[in-house]
């Protein structure tokens, strides 16, 4: 498993994720009415080598759209620990039962289960509470807001969840699969690049061009994961892999065939890089992301 201290991207991008690390660190040191254990398991899951996709695509976008690091680092951080709770959820016994997540044991084994329920209920609210506190203008602040509940909410990242679960084993077309792909995946990524546009007070053409590129890219991610999954080292991904297979999960490359579904993450790619076209040289670091997305081992 690669650490966060790890170089997996070139040096304007690298300081980004310091940056990111940094504040997620601060941001997880709770007063003394949270209690001990799960502030311990919060941070056990928030501060874990991630890759920070998410939270890097954030501040990338707002820096093309002449924004600063500052005011888009609270929105990085909140999809960040969005994403975190969905991952703790996602492993627990009742959804995807796993034991090992970034190389570690996942929160309902390295603490509890009900502890592992808490710590992600945690996130949640303090995504919120970071982007209404410290994102300016409080006009920006209350867009964030906006469009990061609803890509987590019930129609989006928790409905595709929902779907996941619920239709894992039912025989299912390629348009099912991307319309669940889109929501439990692509949907936290398209916001990220939102709230990078917002909190840059990026133009409607910029926002449009973002949100599409991150659209392709949502899927393209997912449909890596998939591929990953069948064919990805487990010491390099740092979760068990081959559990869909085994499950006989419903997934792209089980549906359309391993080679299909590297050519289709490639086109998400491409598309993703096509959105890109407004910005012109200035995209260099979505491209290279785009790119990373689908050649990524882990
Ligand atoms: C894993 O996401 C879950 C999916 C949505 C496929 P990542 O691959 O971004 O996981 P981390 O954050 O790097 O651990
Ligand atoms: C989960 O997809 C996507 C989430 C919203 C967490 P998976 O269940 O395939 O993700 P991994 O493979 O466990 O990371
Ligand atoms: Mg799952
Ligand atoms: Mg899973
Ligand atoms: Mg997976």
């Amino acid at each position: 498993m690669t650490t966060s201290k790890a170089a997996l991207f070139p040096p304007e991008i690298e300081a980004y994720r310091e940056r990111i690390d940094a504040q997620l660190d601060r941001y997880s040191q709770f007063d003394s009415d949270c209690p001990d254990h799960l502030c311990e398991a919060i941070r056990y899951c928030l501060l874990a080598p991630g890759k920070r996709i998410r939270p890097l695509l954030v501040l990338t976008a707002a820096k093309i759209c002449g924004g600063t690091i500052e005011n888009a680092l609270p929105a990085a951080c909140a999809v960040e620990m969005i994403h975190n709770y969905s991952l703790i959820h996602d492993d627990l016994p009742a959804m995807d039962d796993d034991e090992l997540r970034r190389g570690r044991p996942t929160c309902h084994i390295k603490f509890d289960e009900a502890t592992a329920i808490l710590a992600g209920d945690a996130l949640i609210p303090l995504a919120f509470e970071v982007i209404a506190r410290d994102i300016k203008p409080a006009e920006v602040a209350n867009q964030c807001v906006g469009v990061l509940a609803r890509a987590a909410g019930p129609s989006q990242l928790v409905g595709g969840q929902a779907d996941d679960l619920n239709l894992q084993f039912a025989p299912a077309d390629v348009e099912s699969l991307e319309k669940i792909h889109r929501r439990k995946t692509g949907a936290l990524l398209a916001v990220s690049l939102e709230m990078g546009a917002l909190s840059a007070q990026a133009t409607p053409e910029q926002r449009v061009s973002l949100v599409n590129y991150g659209k392709h890219l949502g899927l393209a991610f997912q449909i890596v994961d998939d591929l990953l999954d069948l064919r990805g080292s487990q010491a390099k991904m740092g979760k068990k892999t081959g559990k869909d297979a085994d499950l006989g999960k419903q997934t792209y490359p089980s549906v359309i065939g391993e080679e299909s579904s590297v050519l289709r993450a490639q086109e998400m790619a491409d598309k993703a890089i096509d959105s890109l076209k407004p910005f012109k040289d200035a995209a260099t670091a979505l491209e290279f992301l785009a790119r990373f997305v689908v050649g990524r081992t882990h």
